[in-house]
Parts: C-alpha cells; sequence; structure tokens
C-alpha cells in the first residue's frame, strides 16, 4: 500500500495541482530525538526538499514552493540562523547544476532586508543560471512573512497612486496579486505542513484563500516521496467547491 510505485499508480493524471507549498517543520525536533543540534536536522530536511523536488518532476507538477526562512526565523539563535542561511546557500550552489540539467527553474521569493550583498548576489546569480528552463519551477520562500509582503505590496501600489500611474478605484484582486513576490505564480491548490502544527505561520497568506491543507505528523527530515504521494493522493479526494454550493 505504502510502496512508490503502488501509490503513484493511484493517482488520477488530470487532477494534479498546478501548484503545492509546503511548510518544511520538525528538523528541530527531528534532531532533538537524537541528540543532536537543531543544524544536524536542518541538513537532513534539505534531503527531503531534494526527494520532494524529485517527485513533483515525476508527477509533473508546475510549481513547488518551499518555506526555508521565515522573517520570524530571524529570533532564532545566531548560531541556528548562520548555519540555516549558509545551508540554503550551500545546497542551492551544490544541487543547481543537476536542477538546471532536469529543466528545473528555481527562484527567491522574500525580502531582502537585512541580508548581505555579497550573499544575495550569489544566490541571484545561481538562480539566473535557470531562468531559461521551462519545467518544474521550485520557488525558495526566504526572508518571506506573508504580512511582510502584502505591505510590500500595499506600498508599492500607494506609490504608483502617488504618482499618478494608477488610480486608486483601479486596484483590484489581480493587480494586488501582480504586486505581490508571487506574481505571475498562480495560487497554490495544496499546503502541506509537516510534524503535526496545524497553522498557516504567514505563509502565502493571499496566496492560500482557496488552497486545500493537508498536515502530517511525519518530521520534515523523514519526509518521503510516499509522504508526498499520500498527501496528493488525499487532496484528491477532496471536493473544491471555491465557496459555491
Ligand atoms: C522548520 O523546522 C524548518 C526550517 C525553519 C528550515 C527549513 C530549511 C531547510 C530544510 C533547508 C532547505 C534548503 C533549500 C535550499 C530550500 P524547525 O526548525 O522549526 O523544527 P522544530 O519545529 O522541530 O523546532
Amino acid at each position: 500500500m505504502r510502496d512508490y510505485k503502488t501509490l503513484l499508480e493511484q493517482v488520477d493524471k488530470n487532477n494534479i495541482p498546478k501548484h503545492v507549498s509546503v511548510i518544511m517543520d520538525g528538523n528541530g525536533r527531528w534532531a532533538k530525538k537524537r541528540l543532536q543540534n537543531r543544524l544536524y536536522g536542518h541538513k537532513h530536511g534539505a534531503r527531503a526538499v531534494r526527494e520532494t523536488i524529485e517527485v513533483c518532476h515525476e508527477l509533473g507538477i508546475e510549481y513547488l514552493t518551499l518555506y526555508a526562512f521565515s522573517t520570524e526565523n530571524w529570533r532564532r539563535q545566531d548560531s541556528e540562523v548562520s548555519g540555516l542561511l549558509k545551508l540554503i546557500l550551500n545546497t542551492l550552489l551544490k544541487e543547481i547544476d543537476e536542477l538546471i540539467e532536469n529543466n528545473v527553474r528555481v527562484k527567491f521569493i522574500g525580502s531582502k532586508e537585512n541580508l548581505d550583498k555579497n550573499y544575495l548576489d550569489k544566490i541571484e546569480k545561481a538562480c539566473a543560471k535557470s531562468l531559461a528552463n521551462t519545467g518544474l519551477n521550485v520557488n525558495v520562500a526566504f526572508n518571506y512573512g506573508g504580512r511582510r509582503e502584502i505591505l510590500d505590496a500595499v506600498k508599492s501600489l500607494a506609490d504608483k497612486v502617488q504618482k499618478h500611474e494608477l488610480k486608486a478605484e483601479d486596484i483590484s484582486e489581480e493587480i494586488i496579486a501582480e504586486h505581490l513576490y508571487t506574481a505571475n505564480i498562480p495560487d497554490p491548490e495544496l499546503m502541506i505542513r509537516t510534524s503535526g502544527e496545524q497553522r498557516l505561520s504567514n505563509y502565502l497568506l493571499w496566496q492560500s484563500a482557496y488552497t486545500e491543507f493537508c498536515f502530517t505528523d511525519v518530521l520534515w527530515p523523514d519526509f518521503s516521496k510516499e509522504d508526498f504521494v499520500t498527501a496528493i493522493l488525499n487532496y484528491q479526494k477532496r471536493n473544491r467547491r471555491y465557496g459555491a454550493e
């Protein structure tokens, strides 16, 4: 039943979500269980990222958005923050060539505030190499906060109104969406959160208005391809009505 191939056979290829977002939670608890420090958990979390990208590629999912570092994560201990920033950059640099070979396009979405220019340049340069790819879009939500994203959009819209480039009465939901970090990315149909927590934690607030949520007790470093396909099967059983009867 939990065999990967058997699970894949159960997937309805005509009802694959276009966009899946993931809150990768539980790295710290996974490490604690093994009497290791939190970074040890994050390092193993990077393995689960690789498997998740592979399964999305195999299923033909178009967009995968991973919550890698939130604006709230700066409150963690300095050693964890710096270790996490290093891990995210190093993982990107290590994997980017293979991702490109697999036609994956990588994009970082989030605020640039508090980040070193040299660090950001390295990220931008690596992502730029994948820009022409046409397969799976992997968005890394990095220094990301949903409220912050909406605030940035509001400021940018207010600025355009002030400069008479836009009329206040012309602001629509579509125009707001175009000013978010996720401009041109469709809203996620499915959000997966690991580790048993059941909340949104400031993730894709605007974009998740009609998203189906799938919560699993599995801690992120243990999250497997089988777990991902199980979430897809769970999603396919849902009846999405968008507020209609
Ligand atoms: C949450 O677990 C996890 C994070 C804040 C970091 C996730 C980042 C990675 C797995 C690295 C990914 C790398 C790339 C390039 C995308 P937690 O620390 O909150 O766990 P806890 O709730 O058990 O303490």
